[in-house]
């Protein structure tokens, strides 16, 4: 790849200035990407290169490289929504781009506008149809329910083909997930335990301590059933209970994931729906609004490997921690249930946030004379970090597979379709709305409906 072009609409957004621009000025530091990568940053309002990327830094309180930026960002305003703007960014882009170069168009605006830009970078000639070079990417939400979605995507395939397209869901990105594959099928320790013989439970937990920030006009029309639940928590139940694929090709894994969604069957009224006291007084949240910011389910995964073993998928923001991880519980020994010895159960933790790593829980006699057991962890954390001291982010992973033409980080339609129908089947229950202050408000409910939930 001699030269990379990233076009992004939305870009004066929350998406674009805390993870985007980040990501992409980690990469050219890191000259991970082309010296001579460029940046269109498209946006409806009237600024400069200059000042759209002072107000990017201070909107995420100067983490950004300005001087490094100023090089390779263009601001270029436009109404996106309206075809006749496009004739001027065509000839911008034919400045810059030629045959070969690499070609993103990044998709950070809600899944409403997916079709209206879609369509204009169509007709406008920006983007052929079948050419390899040019990618579009898409943000997640795809759609808020099945029917758009659905509408969305045979649009979409008017377009482009599907090579061309990529849908994100950025947590297939974050280090963990990633190294969740390699720690399930590259341990023989687990390979014969991986089964409902000897797994009790699997808990996929992603708690947050943060609100909505400013995102209300979004959140309010999803809520945390399908602003989560739908792509990331269904994405890291597939990665726990598929078979083992053909090969670790994408498509391979991908058709591994796509028969774990068609088995998943939810256990209705295990279902806990709650929302954080002030959430009514959010910025742009309807003062009437029943949308969901907690939510709590048991689902079951109806295959020979996991049949009867319960998924418990909990999500949502303003709780006591923030956490996202994986437990799976294995059952007790069989010297455990027979003396009924006073043993924990051994877990394995699969930490994705805000640590990743993996830990495992075992029981281990205490030290010294006594002859008491105690539960032991045995953890090993990643240790990746960027510019920033932190982690390295899952987009630095997603916008790099991107330019490099590797999509098995980005989601398959059929992925979609399936999690939308099974979301669906719920979405109109209309159960009870818990108010919460703390997560602690949450946890009898949910004990009652399962007491080995938490
Ligand atoms: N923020 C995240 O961390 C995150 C994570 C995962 C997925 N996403 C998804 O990514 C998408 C963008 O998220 P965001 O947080 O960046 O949202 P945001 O802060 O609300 O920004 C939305 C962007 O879309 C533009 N826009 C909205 N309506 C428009 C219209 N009618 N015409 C032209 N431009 C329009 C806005 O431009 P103006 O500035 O001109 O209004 C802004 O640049 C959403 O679908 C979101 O769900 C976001």
């Amino acid at each position: 790849m001699k030269k990379l072009i990233f076009i992004i609409f939305g870009s004066t957004g929350d998406l674009t200035s805390r993870k985007l621009l980040p990501a992409i000025q980690k990469l050219y530091q890191d000259k991970d990407i082309p010296e001579e990568s460029l940046v269109i940053a498209l946006g409806r309002k009237a600024y400069d290169t200059n000042s759209y990327l002072e107000e990017m830094n201070r909107s995420i309180h100067g983490q950004l490289d300005l001087r490094m930026l100023n090089k390779i960002v263009h601001y270029h305003q436009i109404q996106i929504t309206n075809l006749n703007e496009y004739e001027r960014l065509k000839q911008l882009l034919e400045q810059y781009a030629d045959k070969a170069t690499r070609q993103l168009f990044y998709l950070a605006v809600g899944p409403d506008l997916f079709i209206d830009v879609s369509r204009n970078i169509y007709q406008s000639g920006l983007v052929e149809k079948g050419n390899e070079t040019q990618a579009v990417i898409f943000e997640k939400p795809f759609g808020h329910d099945l029917e758009s979605a659905t509408k969305i995507n045979h649009e979409l395939w008017e377009f482009f083909t599907e090579k061309q397209i990529f849908r994100i869901d950025h947590y297939l990105g974050k280090e963990m997930i990633q190294n969740l594959l390699t720690v399930r099928f590259a341990n023989r320790i687990f390979e014969d335990v991986w089964y409902n013989r000897a797994i009790k439970n699997v808990k996929i937990i992603v708690k947050e301590t943060a609100g909505i920030h400013n995102r209300g006009g979004y959140y309010d029309q999803a809520g945390a059933l399908k602003d989560m639940v739908q792509s990331h928590l269904i994405q890291m139940l597939c990665l726990i209970a598929m078979e083992v694929p053909l090969s670790y090709y994408s498509e391979d894994v991908k058709n591994e994931k796509v028969k774990v969604i068609e088995n998943i069957s939810i256990e209705k009224e295990s279902i806990v729906f709650g929302q954080y006291d002030g959430y009514l007084n959010e910025e742009k949240v309807s003062p009437d609004s029943t949308t969901d910011t907690f939510v709590f389910l048991k689902a079951f995964v109806n295959t020979p490997r996991f049949k009867g073993v319960p998924f418990y998928l909990m999500t949502g923001k303003k709780l006591d921690t923030k956490q996202s991880v994986i437990i799976i519980e294995f059952e007790e020994t069989i010297e455990q249930r027979k003396w009924n010895l006073p043993l924990s159960t051994n877990k394995l933790f699969i930490k994705i946030d805000p640590e990743d790593g993996v830990g495992l829980r075992l029981n281990s006699k205490v030290p010294g004379l006594t002859s008491k057991t105690e539960e032991v962890e045995l953890e090993y954390f990643t240790s990746s970090s960027n510019a920033f001291g932190n982690k390295s982010e899952a987009y630095e992973k997603l916008l790099l597979d991107a330019a490099t033409y590797h999509k098995s980080l980005f989601t398959r339609w059929d992925e979609i379709e399936l999690a939308w129908r099974l979301i669906d089947q719920i979405k109109d229950l209309e159960p009870t709305l818990h108010p919460y202050h703390h997560f602690d408000d949450l946890k009898a409910i949910i004990l009652e409906k399962d007491e080995h939930a938490l």
